[in-house]
């Protein structure tokens, strides 16, 4: 044809994320080395990478890094680089102070500010070229979560022969709160650049299709949007979907029965003093997660005598997160704050009330705690899945433990056998935690094998497998490079 060839790349399959799957050191020579990043994303992509010639696309988690594309992992890891200014508006910024608190139901007030847009548009760009230049004719581009939402629409711009399937992790909010985004249309009209759009639950595919209703002039008819073709070019056909996350569940089922797990977990207990009663919360530090909705109940558990310190006890892991934006430092200070007074009222030498932990650990210890513990604690405010919920389930194999869970993540969508609570109401919650602390051991099995069925049944190859599918599945492109 007259048509000068798009460029092309090489990889049949393209992942796009915020971050690498790795995390990369740089000696002193300034050769690389890199270490495998902890999350099952990366562990149902693996598989999939090595047979299909794929490439990651990411930011590295360092300003300023920047290195040509390299092997590793099984796969092309495809670093896009990112400045201080671009960390500071684009992720920090328009990501994690606008997106986030938007999506999770403004828990916190969003902030809206233009330099943000302006480096979230330009970055997004940057990470559309990157998958362009990487993938294959005809290939297959992933692309995830509310970092990157822009990347669909640019992407096909650029190479309208591949096929686009979009992941959104986190809620996507109704219109009414999604609206007061000044670039709420630019936002829905770069994720419809997609093929398929997938989202966490069926309430959230429902209110990004209202949102296209109402901020676009598409047809949306069920789950499918039409984008009219222009000059020769036929319509266009997008598919809006829940495909809920989830872990590797059998990785996890495995590693919580190993010796050494059963062990710690054992030791564990032995060194908070042998409780009747351990509760554990396990959540990056973030103002979605219900915290200090958490604390309260428990505090006024000990405070009305429902609960006795150090009899019962808990432990609160709460991983560093995002530690530059202000909403992270002021919450971090009010959670410490709250379990200093709970501890100074209720601990007694030795003996803490709340074992507080501000760090992150590896699998291993963390299946322990879960093993450890009597009593799960899962209270967000709004969560896009909840992904400890699933470890939890996995890592009771002995069906011991019960799980509380806040009506308002995705896990709770699916694990209708957890003790529902809502976080917001204290007494309720109060009420729910006491009823999985007295619960008959033969009500505990029967859920926890309920809720083990269906996380075991349901991993997240499965949904990669789900997702891959639909996409598949959808109409191909006439264009070719
Ligand atoms: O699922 C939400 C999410 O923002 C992911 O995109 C991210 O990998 C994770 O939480 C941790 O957040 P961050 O990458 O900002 O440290």
């Amino acid at each position: 044809g007259a048509e000068s060839p798009l460029p092309s790349g090489e990889h049949d399959f393209v992942v796009v994320a915020n971050r690498l799957p790795v995390d990369i050191t740089v000696a002193h020579d300034g050769s690389l080395t890199w270490e495998r990043s902890p999350g099952g994303l990366v562990t149902a992509l693996a598989p999939i990478m090595r047979q299909n010639a794929g490439a990651w696309v990411g930011w590295s988690g360092t300003a300023g890094f920047e290195h040509e594309p390299f092997d590793g992992e099984g796969m092309r890891l495809w670093p896009v680089p990112l400045s201080e200014r671009e960390v500071a508006d684009y992720y920090e910024g328009f990501s994690n102070g606008t997106l986030w608190p938007l999506y999770h139901d403004v828990i916190v007030p969003p902030e809206y500010h233009r330099t943000w847009w302006n480096a979230y548009v330009s970055v997004n760009r940057r990470f559309a070229a990157a998958a362009a230049e990487a993938v294959a004719p005809g290939g297959t581009v992933w692309v995830h979560d509310y970092q990157l939402q822009l990347v669909p629409s640019v992407l096909r711009l650029l190479r309208p022969d591949v096929k686009i399937g979009f992941f959104n992790h986190i809620p996507f909010p109704p219109v009414e709160i999604f609206g007061q985004l000044p670039w709420r249309r630019q936002v829905v009209e770069g994720l419809l650049g997609a093929d398929l759009v997938g989202f966490q639950r069926p309430g959230d595919a429902a209110n990004f299709l209202r949102s296209v209703r109402r901020l676009t002039d598409l047809q949306v008819r069920g789950p499918q949007v039409t984008i009219p073709g222009r000059w020769s070019r036929p319509d266009r056909q997008v598919r809006a979907q829940a495909f809920p996350i989830s872990i590797d569940a059998a990785a996890f089922d495995e590693l919580a029965r190993t010796p050494e797990v059963l062990a710690r977990a054992q030791e564990i207990r032995t060194e908070l003093g042998s409780p009747e009663v351990l509760l554990l919360g396990v959540d990056r530090l973030d103002y979605t997660k219900g915290i200090q909705h958490r604390l309260k109940a428990f505090g006024e558990l000990l405070e009305d005598g429902q609960l006795h310190a150090p009899e019962s006890c808990m432990v609160q892991v709460a991983s560093p997160s995002r530690e530059r934006v202000e909403q992270y430092r002021m919450l971090r200070d009010e959670v410490e704050g709250t379990v200093g007074r709970i501890n100074g009222e209720f601990g007694a030498l030795g003996r803490a009330a709340v074992h507080y932990m501000h760090h992150s650990y590896p699998m291993e210890e963390m299946a322990a705690l879960y093993r450890a513990a009597d009593v799960m604690l899962v209270t967000s405010l709004r969560d896009g899945m909840n992904l400890v919920a699933k470890e939890y389930i996995a890592a009771r194999s002995d069906l011991g433990g019960a799980l509380v869970l806040s009506e308002f993540t995705g896990a709770a969508d699916e694990l209708g056998q957890a003790l529902m609570i809502n976080p917001h109401d204290i007494d309720g919650t109060k009420a729910t935690i006491m009823r999985a602390v007295t619960m008959e051991p033969k009500e505990g099995r029967r859920r926890m094998r309920n809720l083990r069925k269906r996380v075991i049944e349901h991993d997240v190859r499965r949904w990669a497998d789900d997702f891959l599918g639909y996409l598949a599945m959808t109409a191909p492109h006439q264009e070719t490079p």
